[in-house]
C-alpha cells in the first residue's frame, strides 16, 4: 500500500482454490428468490435498467426506515466510497481513518489527490487478546483544519475490530459539523447484538454530515452482482448520487437485491451459519494456540509471527485460499473468511499442518 498500491492492482481469488476463504464472501450463496428474480430480469437485458433504482431504493427505505431521498445506490459500497471521497475532498484535504482500515479508503483518497491520515491502533493480537483496538480520542485529536471526511469501517476489514455503540456515539458527537463522517457497516449483520456493537441506526445518531454505507455483498451474498447503498441527509445524498454513471445498477442486480431484502429466512440462516462457523474457526485456532483477532465480521485475522506469504501459499497447496494482507502493511498476518461447516473444517485441518511451527504459536 505504501508501496504504491492502486485500484488497478489485482484482488482476485487465488487460482484453483477448492475452499475459497479469501474475499469475505458468503459461502451460503444468495437467496434462491434473489437468483430467480435476477434470472427473470435477464429477459429484459436489452433494456436499460431503472436509472434511479426506484423500487430498490423504496425497498431499502422501508427496511431502514429512512426517506427515499436519503438513499443512493451504487455498484457496491466500494464504488460509492470511490465517488464520495473525491466529492468531499480535493488536493491538500485530509481523509482520516484508523490504521488497517478497508483499503478502498486509501485508494479513494488517492483518487481525490487528498492526504490519507491514519490513526494507529493497538497492533496485533497476542496470546488470547484481540488486536487492532481503536482509540476514539486519538482519532478526534487527529482532526485538523484540512480534515474533510472521516471513514470508519465498523466492524473493520481486515481486522474485524469494532467500536462499541458508546465509542461510536462519542466519535460522532466529537466531530465538528463541517466534517463528513462515513460509517461503513458492510459487516453489521454479523455483529449485531454482540460485544456492545451498535449500528448508527440503532443508536439514532445525529450529525449534519453523517453517512452510513451498507452492501448487498456480505450477508445478502450478492457480491458478484455489485450493489451497495449509502444513507444520510438528502442534501449530501443528492450531489453524491449525481456523480454516479447513469444506469449504474443493472436490472438483475436491482431485482436480486429487492428479493434479498424480502427473504428474511435466508438472511437469518446465513447469519446463523456464519456465526456458527466463526465460532468453530475461533475455537480451532485457540486449540492450536495461534493468536488471532476474534472479530465481528465474517472472517478472522491470524497472527503468524513471521512472513505470512509462505503460509498463505501453504494453505493454497492444501486447496484453501486465504488472504495475505501486505497491502495493509500487515506482513505477518492473514485473513480467513469463515466458510460453510465443511469449508471451516478443511481450513482447520490445513491449519494443523500449516500453522504447526509458526513462531506466534504458544
Ligand atoms: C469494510 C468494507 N466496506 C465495503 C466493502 C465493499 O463491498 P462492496 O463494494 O462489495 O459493496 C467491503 C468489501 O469487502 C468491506 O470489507
Amino acid at each position: 500500500m505504501g508501496a504504491g498500491i492502486s485500484a488497478s492492482d489485482s484482488v482476485g481469488p487465488p487460482v484453483g482454490a477448492r475452499v475459497r476463504l479469501s474475499s469475505n464472501e458468503s459461502p451460503f450463496g444468495p437467496s434462491p428468490a434473489a437468483v430467480d428474480a435476477a434470472q427473470r430480469a435477464l429477459v429484459e437485458a436489452h433494456r436499460y435498467p431503472d436509472d434511479q433504482s426506484i423500487t430498490l431504493r423504496q425497498a431499502i427505505a422501508s427496511r431502514e426506515d429512512v426517506a427515499f431521498d436519503h438513499i443512493a445506490v451504487g455498484t457496491g459500497s466500494a464504488a460509492l466510497l470511490m465517488d464520495a471521497v473525491p466529492h468531499f475532498c480535493s488536493v491538500g484535504d485530509e481523509v482520516l481513518a484508523f490504521a488497517h482500515s478497508f483499503i478502498v479508503y486509501r485508494l479513494a483518497a488517492a483518487n481525490a489527490g487528498a492526504t490519507y491520515v491514519e490513526v494507529e491502533d493497538s497492533g496485533p493480537a497476542s496470546g488470547d487478546a484481540d488486536g487492532y483496538g481503536r482509540d476514539v480520542d486519538a482519532l478526534l485529536a487527529a482532526i485538523t483544519d484540512a480534515t474533510r471526511i472521516i471513514l470508519i469501517d465498523n466492524p473493520g476489514n481486515p481486522t474485524g475490530t469494532h467500536l462499541t455503540g458508546e465509542q461510536l456515539r462519542a466519535l460522532v458527537d466529537g466531530v465538528p459539523d463541517h466534517i463528513t463522517i462515513g460509517i461503513d457497516e458492510a459487516y453489521h449483520h454479523f455483529a449485531t447484538g454482540q460485544r456492545d456493537y451498535a449500528t448508527v441506526a440503532e443508536l439514532g445518531l445525529s450529525h449534519p454530515r453523517l453517512l452510513t454505507m451498507r452492501t448487498f455483498s456480505k450477508a445478502y451474498a450478492l457480491a458478484g452482482l455489485r450493489v451497495g447503498y449509502v444513507t444520510g441527509p438528502a442534501e449530501l445524498i443528492a450531489p453524491l448520487d449525481a456523480r454516479r454513471p447513469r444506469f449504474n445498477v443493472t436490472g438483475s442486480a436491482q431485482a436480486a437485491a429487492i428479493a434479498s431484502l424480502d427473504d428474511t429466512d435466508h438472511l437469518t440462516a446465513t447469519i446463523e451459519g456464519t456465526l456458527a462457523s466463526r465460532e468453530r474457526m475461533a475455537a480451532g485456532l485457540r486449540e492450536l494456540g495461534v493468536p488471532f483477532t476474534d472479530g465481528l465480521g465474517n472472517f478472522l485475522t491470524v497472527e503468524c509471527g513471521t512472513d505470512a506469504g509462505p503460509i498463505v501459499e501453504a494453505y493454497g497447496s492444501h486447496g484453501v485460499g486465504v488472504r495475505g494482507l501486505v497491502p495493509y502493511r500487515m506482513t505477518e498476518q492473514f485473513r480467513a473468511t469463515v466458510g460453510t461447516a465443511e469449508e471451516t473444517e478443511a481450513f482447520l485441518t490445513a491449519s494443523a499442518t500449516v500453522l504447526a511451527d509458526v513462531p506466534s504459536r504458544r
